[in-house]
């Protein structure tokens, strides 16, 4: 694997693929890598044939007072672990490569709609962060694919639609959640749970899962929600927020049938997201005021 930290060895090295008419995916990632991040390539390598991953802490995306600084650094594990993975080049810019006239002048890409609300009501200009950076890197890379992981669903919706409306030419593709035994999903904040915390971290999945049964069976939407909340609260969470969306983020209405349920959930020092994709049953009523009894 080559590992490559300036803008113009990048751009060599991937002309070099390009000439040889060879197809290359993009798995971006802020390292501290796990199994996630991990399918990440190997989806990557079943789509082209030269992976590319990045490794870059994204200080845009991050607001003031959140874990910037904190944020775990493993560079040589991750290096490793991509190699190991089959990654062919690693791009690790530092942020002076990328943000040469700093922060507060840089040009940012707003992605409307899909970023309000959820992570992006909690984290204000988060999502502008993440879509700047990832449209640096497509128009660094160029790749013909790029690998999301759909833990980050709301993530997930705003590159897709980023990618629509700028009418880049590139196939994102979401690979699916990588969980622990225990149902936690991975993530590289987990390593902020102490041991209490983490053995009461797999509550969130667990919800997320009881919620959709009572869903799937015709619950009304808002008196499970307000059970899900309630059951976060009793297993020591502090929820953010937890709501059922239509799979495009839209509310949900008597005709939606794919929806998704979306938690971010604060443990301790750990801000935790889940999600679980659903099928409403037909005329589930998503009035605030209906009855709990299943819809007919
Ligand atoms: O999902 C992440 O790790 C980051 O948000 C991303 C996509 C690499 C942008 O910094």
């Amino acid at each position: 694997m080559r590992t490559l930290r300036d803008i113009s060895d990048l751009r060599d090295a991937l002309s070099e693929y390009r000439q040889r008419g060879q197809r290359i995916a993009l798995a971006p990632t802020m390292g501290n890598l796990h199994a996630g991040h991990l399918a990440l390539i190997e989806t990557a390598r079943q789509h082209a044939d030269v992976v590319v991953s990045s490794l870059f802490v994204n200080p845009m995306q991050f607001g003031p007072g959140e874990d910037l600084d904190a944020y775990p650094r493993t560079f040589e594990a991750d290096q490793q672990a991509l190699t190991d993975a089959g990654c062919d080049v690693l791009f690790a810019p530092t942020t002076q490569t990328l943000y040469p006239r700093g922060l507060d002048h840089q040009t940012c890409v707003h992605v409307p709609d899909v970023s309000e609300g959820l992570c992006g009501g909690d984290r204000p200009g988060h999502f502008d962060g993440v879509a700047t950076v990832v449209t640096m890197l497509f128009n660094l890379v160029q790749p013909d694919i790029a690998c999301f992981g759909e833990k980050d669903y709301q993530q997930l919706a705003v590159i897709r639609k980023m990618v629509a409306d700028l009418h880049m030419p590139i196939e994102i593709v979401g690979v699916p959640i990588v969980r622990h035994e225990d149902g936690l999903a991975l993530s590289s904040r987990n390593g902020y749970l102490s041991a209490e915390e983490r053995a009461k971290a797999p509550a969130l999945y667990r919800t997320l899962k009881t919620l959709r049964d009572a869903l799937e069976k015709g619950e009304n939407p808002h008196k499970a929600l307000q059970q899900g909340r309630q059951a976060l609260y009793d297993a020591g969470f502090e929820p953010d927020y937890l709501e059922l969306r239509d799979r495009t983020l839209g509310p949900v209405d008597t005709a939606t049938r794919d929806a998704v349920l979306l938690a971010a959930a604060k443990l301790g020092r750990a801000r935790l997201i889940d999600n679980l994709t659903l099928t409403l049953p037909a005329a589930t009523d998503t009035s605030a005021d209906a009855d709990s009894a299943p819809a007919q």
